[in-house]
């Protein structure tokens, strides 16, 4: 049985040297062998007009066709920067205030899903096929692929978190996308905090009938499930254990010379909460001076959607308080805060994992947090302090979770992670450990296509 992958985003890239290679990322090392495998198709948004609609990979020895569906600047303009984020991302994320519901995003997010779909008819032709979209840029495609093609299997995973209904419902469209969003087979979550929202919102605003986790809705019938994501794990464990990054985390330890060390690595968006975190760190630092000089905090931000003007204002934003924070702490030889706003690689990422005592990763809200099991595999005897409004927080009790939005218990939790005894280190470790061991990638790629084909 083929498959045919949808995504916003397409799965390769070029090379500096002008080749074309898988792109960097869980979706694609998880979706590109079953690929591979059964051959399909990956349809993603095409933004450069330069390249072509069909594009068998790898270009030598083909095993599927990457297709890109070419946007125009307004398109791209309403259905990716409008719709996807600053409609269906800040509301998902509960974050209202950055919410902008102009009707005309909604148009061009209809006309784009449905450009979507009309690849996916085109690349589908045989009755067995699985169709498996992805995420909130795609909540209307399955309607009208299904209206065209009743026999297909169609699945959808949804990355971020889906809201409480009453949040959801704010959406001047929530009816129609969840009528799309229904047109499928199998809708996949993280957690089952989103199925039973996902439920509570067909129910309420559609007046579904529900049955378990199954959605009767208009004569369709949708299951909805929980398969958290997981990481490479084997791969993070091969890098974390290589000699390259043994080496850069030694490095990293010397060149900051602290007794200690505290990292936070995000792409720069708002709902992963750096400025809380800068602003309890630097609440720390009050309260604790016994610890100046003894503590570095190194916060890697990864330049994200930055065409968005939330975006750039947050930019502005950690900057300033970046320099408010190190303008009054920092003395000779020693900078309180590391801050890099660029793209690493999994290596120097890894480097970064390994050389921390403690990881604060604290978002105001996230639909799962890999960047988390990352740490919890690369790193050997650190302390996670883990924000409680992250899909991971759910799977994973053993961290020191916190409110991100409690400034004073951030930083408490900082000094109770730098003063934890090693045994409790290691036992909270390895029982982390082997959660994330248990979420490998493949293993839910495989675990959501069964359950399509069920
Ligand atoms: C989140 C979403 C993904 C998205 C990624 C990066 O993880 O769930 O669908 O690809 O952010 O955002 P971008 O807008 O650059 O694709």
């Amino acid at each position: 049985m083929s498959l045919t992958v949808v995504a916003n985003r397409v799965p390769i890239r070029q090379s500096d040297d002008g080749d074309w290679v898988p792109s960097v990322g869980g979706l694609t090392t998880a979706l590109l062998p079953v690929l591979r495998q059964r051959g399909g198709a990956w349809i993603g948004m095409g933004e450069d007009p330069a390249l072509p609609e069909r594009q068998p990979f790898p270009a030598d020895d083909p095993d599927f066709t990457v297709r890109r569906v070419p946007l125009s600047q307004d398109e791209l303009d309403g259905y990716y920067y409008g719709m996807a984020n600053r409609v269906l991302w800040p509301v998902s994320h509960y974050m209202i205030q950055h919410f902008e519901p102009n009707p005309s995003f909604m148009e061009t997010y209809r006309s784009v899903n449905r450009r979507f779909a009309e690849a996916v008819l085109d690349e589908v032709d045989r009755s067995d096929e699985q169709i498996w979209l992805q995420d909130y840029h795609l909540m209307l495609a399955p309607k009208w692929i299904r209206e065209a093609r009743p026999d297909v299997t169609l699945g959808h995973f949804w990355h971020i978190p889906w809201p409480a209904m009453e949040v959801f419902r704010i959406l001047p469209w929530a009816r129609e996308l969840l009528r799309g969003m229904l047109a499928c087979d199998l809708v996949g979550v993280h957690v089952q905090e989103y199925v039973d929202n996902f439920l509570e919102s067909a129910r309420v605003l559609l007046g579904a009938d529900i049955d378990g986790q199954t959605v009767h809705y208009n004569g369709h019938t949708t299951r909805v499930e929980a398969h958290p994501i997981g990481i490479e794990v084997d791969r993070f464990k091969q890098m974390a254990d290589s000699d390259e990054v043994r080496t850069k985390a030694k490095q990293l330890r010397k060149r900051l010379g602290t007794e200690h060390i505290v990292i936070g690595i995000d792409r720069l968006d708002y709902t992963k909460g750096v400025l809380s975190r800068l602003e309890a760190f630097e609440r720390f630092l009050e309260n604790n001076p016994a610890y100046h000089g003894t503590v570095s905090f190194y916060q890697i931000a990864t330049p994200s959607r930055t065409k968005v003007d939330t975006y750039q204002q947050l930019k502005r934003e950690v900057d300033e308080v970046v320099g408010r924070i190190n303008g009054q702490f920092a003395r000779d030889n020693w900078v309180p805060v590391n801050y890099r706003y660029r793209t690493y690689t999994q290596f120097e990422l890894c480097a970064f994992y390994r050389a921390a005592d403690v990881a604060l990763i604290t978002p105001l809200r996230d639909g799962m947090n890999v960047v988390t099991q990352e740490f919890i595999t690369a790193n050997q005897n650190g302390v996670l302090i883990l924000s409680e409004l992250t899909g991971a927080a759910y799977l994973l009790p053993e961290a020191i979770q916190v409110n991100p939005y409690d400034r004073d218990g951030l930083a408490a939790s900082i000094r109770t992670a730098l003063e934890m005894n090693p045994d409790e280190r290691t036992t909270r470790l390895n029982a982390l450990k082997s959660t994330v061991e248990g979420l490998d990638v493949q293993r839910w790629a495989r675990g959501f296509l069964d359950a399509l084909h069920a």
